[in-house]
């Protein structure tokens, strides 16, 4: 799997995403990548901590509107909801480093990292409503959660982008790092994270995040409604529209 590159260092598991050429765009063979990343870095007793990055000015384009579009001829292989599944249930700590475009997922899964770093040009994008769909990952309960509820209608309901600055002020990201040293950053935080006591990290970690019952009650909401949106003719009229407009027909 070249669109997703695994490697180790310091204690920390990094994914980095790597399909510039579609704006590392995911696919359901990127999201089995990730998921079986994050298991191997919970069964590895070396692993402390986990980066997930993009590279090439870019985060991620979130899910790839080709599956979206083959998602109306049937349910489709679910591999985008194992990985929102992952992702809240993941226990080991998760570092994001984020430059250029954080869309769809991509930014909604910064909503379950303990650490975010963003490049200056980074730029968040929930466009759900817009695309016919509906929040996922939990986002349409954390991110209310986390930013108040008029915050989150603007993101969620107008699908309004907002930058690092934004995000840092909405207490979304913990630094703005030049683009430059990001990853750096990104990987001396979390290699900082690795080398600590590593029960008192889990522990914490799970104090922190508290009861999540409400999470995964909402979670499974949102796929229901969501897997509803992905068939509509509404949807699908979106999706056309965007591949049409990037292949400049
Ligand atoms: N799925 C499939 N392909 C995607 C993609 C996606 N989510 N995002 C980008 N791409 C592809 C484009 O089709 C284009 O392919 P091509 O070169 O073969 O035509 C290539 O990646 C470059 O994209 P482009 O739109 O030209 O780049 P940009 O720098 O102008 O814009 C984005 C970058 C991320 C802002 C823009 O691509 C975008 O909005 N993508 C869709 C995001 C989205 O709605 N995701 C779903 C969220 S639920």
């Amino acid at each position: 799997m070249n669109d997703v590159v695994i490697s180790r260092a310091e204690g920390v598991l990094t994914i980095r995403l790597a399909r510039a050429a579609k704006k590392n765009a995911l696919t359901a063979a990127m999201y089995e990548a990730m998921v079986t990343a994050f298991a191997d870095a919970q069964n590895d007793a070396e692993i402390g901590a986990i980066v997930i990055r993009g590279g090439d000015g870019v985060f991620t384009a979130g899910n790839d509107i080709l599956d979206f579009i083959a998602a109306a001829q049937g349910p489709g292989d679910m591999a985008a909801l194992r990985f929102v599944e992952a992702l809240a249930t993941l226990e080991t700590p998760l570092v994001a480093a984020i430059e250029g475009a954080a869309v769809g997922v991509g930014a909604t899964l910064m909503l379950h990292c303990d650490l975010v770093y963003a490049a200056p040009g980074a730029h968040f994008h929930m466009p759900f409503v817009d695309l016919g769909l509906v929040p996922e990952a939990g986002s349409s309960l954390l991110l209310p959660q986390r930013v108040g509820m008029a915050r989150a209608s603007e993101v969620l309901l107008l699908a309004e982008a907002f930058d690092a600055e934004d995000a840092h002020r909405l207490g979304l990201v913990n630094a703005i790092v030049p683009a430059g040293t990001l990853y750096e950053h990104a990987q001396a935080r979390a290699a900082a994270l690795a080398a600590k006591p590593r029960a008192a990290v889990a522990a914490t970690r799970r104090l922190l995040r508290g009861d999540r019952t409400d999470l995964h009650a909402q979670m499974r909401r949102e796929a229901q409604a969501f897997a509803q949106a992905l068939q509509s003719g509404e949807a699908q009229k979106t999706f056309l529209a965007f591949m049409a407009r990037s292949r400049g027909l």
